[in-house]
């Protein structure tokens, strides 16, 4: 029996959207169909990693042989990370985590007519949520640290910004024409060597490829 790829590593990730309430029935999410993260996570159970998932609200079944821990917000995103990654030798960001929260979470639900402003809006005060790869990658004890890049424009210079100033060995960017909900994703990976263009490939394909290049960088890391 020749071991697998990645057996014997722990890899703790996230994926999906996260949910922020802003009362009972309402809330700020980002549109994210969590396939590509779950696709990975299917990949690195099968290359024999054990994989704990942290996943934000998705409509997808949990990959054979993947730990599942599901979550809302990014603050129950963070804590769920934190518990597991003591024992993880690497973490992969794939969840678009909403960057900031409603400060104030109404405890019933908000009346339509209800302290609107004077000119019949409405103002919603967001606070920012924790970066939890940013605050993965600068434990004392980080494991290998892999972030998603998903931009509109300017991919490059936003993704090697990010690999940057997160200090992450790795960067995984997409235009978000190239990959948000679809079944095909065209990636460009992003490490201290340099930028590597990869072809349009389906998310399960594309999800294999990535093992194979998360497996090379961690022999030599
Ligand atoms: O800063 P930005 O959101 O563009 O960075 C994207 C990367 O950072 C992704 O890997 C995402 O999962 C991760 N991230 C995070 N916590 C946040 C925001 C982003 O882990 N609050």
């Amino acid at each position: 029996l020749t071991p697998k790829q990645l057996s014997g590593k722990k890899i703790v990730m996230t994926a999906g959207p996260t949910f922020e309430p802003i009362d009972p029935v309402r809330g700020i999410t980002n549109q994210s169909s969590g396939q590509m993260g779950y696709a990975m996570a299917r990949a690195f159970a099968q290359a024999g990693a054990d994989v704990v998932l942290v996943s934000g609200p998705v409509a997808l079944a949990t990959p054979l042989g993947v730990t599942r821990v599901s979550v809302q917000t990014a603050e129950q995103m963070r804590q769920a990370v934190m518990r597991e990654i003591a024992q993880a030798q690497v973490f992969v960001g794939v969840a678009a985590v909403a960057d900031y929260r409603p400060l104030e979470v109404a405890e019933h639900k908000l009346k339509k007519t209800a302290s609107v402003d004077s000119d019949g809006g409405r103002t919603i005060t967001l606070t920012p949520n924790p970066d939890i790869l940013a605050e993965v990658a600068s434990l004392p004890a980080a494991p290998y640290c892999v972030g998603f890049a998903a931009e509109s424009q300017n991919l490059d210079d936003y993704a090697e910004a990010k690999r940057l100033r997160k200090r992450l060995p790795l960067v995984i960017g997409n235009l978000v024409s190239d990959g948000l909900g679809t079944a095909d994703n065209c990636v460009t990976l992003y490490d201290e060597t340099g930028r590597y263009p990869l072809p349009p490939l389906s998310k399960p394909v594309l999800a294999r490829r990535l093992v194979d290049e998360l497996a090379a960088r961690l022999n030599k890391a």
